[in-house]
């Protein structure tokens, strides 16, 4: 397994450990009310389980198992998704602290939401010239590496 997919997973299973927490305690104040305040924790569920957990999870294992065409570089562009991942961590952490509200709430949705947006396109770039059948030609052959 590549370097970047073993950090990739790690990162997932932290944002996983987190937001089942995150939940249970959800779950537990649906029965046994805490505090109100605990529905401010839902937005951030939300964006570690969907995002930090599904999303990356999928994306690590994508750039490990999708086809490593002969005449290119091993697992392409490697530097894009390693800024991917950075982006898609920084993305939900921002977002996840704007579901407290207050005054820079926006703010930050708004630039964990464009860090998001740029994980995303980072990571289509790289993994695009892999996603074709093995024997198919590649368009910009590099040497193996
Ligand atoms: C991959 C796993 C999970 C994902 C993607 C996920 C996602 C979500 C989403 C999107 C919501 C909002 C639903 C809505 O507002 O209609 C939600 C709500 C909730 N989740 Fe999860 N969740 C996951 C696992 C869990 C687990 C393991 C627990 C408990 C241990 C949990 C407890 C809750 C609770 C209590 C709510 C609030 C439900 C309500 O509005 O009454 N979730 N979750």
């Amino acid at each position: 397994m590549p370097r970047l997919s073993v950090w990739m997973v790690r990162a997932a299973l932290l944002h996983l450990g987190c937001g089942f927490t995150i939940g249970a305690v959800m779950l537990y104040h649906k029965g046994n009310p805490i505090d109100p305040s605990v529905w401010r924790w839902l937005a951030v569920h939300m964006e570690l389980l969907l995002l930090g957990w599904t999303m990356q999870l999928a994306m690590g294992v994508a750039f490990w198992v999708m086809p490593r065409h002969p005449g290119t570089r091993k697992y392409g562009t490697v530097w894009l998704a390693w800024l991917a991942f950075g982006l898609i961590n920084g993305g939900v952490i921002l977002t996840a602290l704007s579901g407290w509200g207050g005054a820079a709430a926006y703010a930050l949705a708004l630039l964990g939401r464009v860090l998001e947006a740029g994980a995303a396109l980072a990571f289509a770039v790289q993994i695009w010239p892999r996603v074709k059948a093995f024997g198919v030609q590649v368009s910009n052959p590099k040497r193996e590496t």
